[in-house]
């Protein structure tokens, strides 16, 4: 596929981030003082932390909440899914995360902080597209060997439902794991550590 294609998918979740952006923006407005004397502010809001409710995504459900600009997707990993991660680990480029690409309290083979709840960033790591969810075992397009996963369109790079790359991929890294922590059961928030760690 082309560099349009790229450009086409950075795109398409641009427009999205402008739209949420631009909701900021209008609370923004209405308080203009507060912005005049605090000029961080706007910039401490970019990288703030994002706190999500979780209890509602169903078992193999995927969401996507947008933090620092990127899109992170939160899954809910069914039992299944969770045994298929195991069994690819000699299918994939880095199976124990050694790579940094992960805050150090999230290795291991699904890369999360509990094994039910993955937290991935939605980039891939060969030109930055947007992969799509594929939870699907064997669809016609991906194979029979296809236990569910991430597709990225523009160059066909695969992962596995940890964000882990498979090998003979264009993309040379497991996807971004934020850093993130429980607050409860159902709450997460992204862009804080565990208070442990
Ligand atoms: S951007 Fe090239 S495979 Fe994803």
């Amino acid at each position: 596929m082309s560099n349009g294609d790229v450009s086409q998918g950075r795109r398409r979740f641009l427009i999205g981030a402008t739209s949420v952006v631009g909701g900021v923006g209008v609370v923004g407005a209405a308080v203009p003082f507060v912005a005049s004397w605090n000029p961080s502010a706007k910039a401490e809001a970019a990288g703030a932390p994002v706190t999500v409710n979780v209890s509602k995504i169903e078992p193999g459900q995927q969401i996507t909440v947008e933090w620092r600009g990127k899109p992170v997707w939160i899954i809910r990993r069914t039992p299944e899914m969770l045994e298929g991660i195991e069994s690819l680990n000699d299918q994939v480029k880095d199976p124990q995360s050694e790579a940094p690409q992960q805050p150090a309290y999230v290795e291991g083979v699904y890369r999360s902080l509990k094994p039910e709840l993955a937290v991935i960033v939605g980039l891939c790591t060969h030109l930055g597209c947007v992969p799509s969810y594929r939870p699907e075992v064997a669809p016609a397009d991906l194979g029979d060997a296809w236990l569910g996963g991430l597709f990225c369109p523009c160059h066909g790079s695969r992962y596995d439902l940890a964000g882990r790359v498979y090998e003979a991929q264009p993309a040379p890294l497991n996807l971004e794991v934020p850093p993130y922590r429980y607050d409860d059961d159902a709450t997460i928030t992204i862009g804080l550590d565990p208070e442990a760690a």
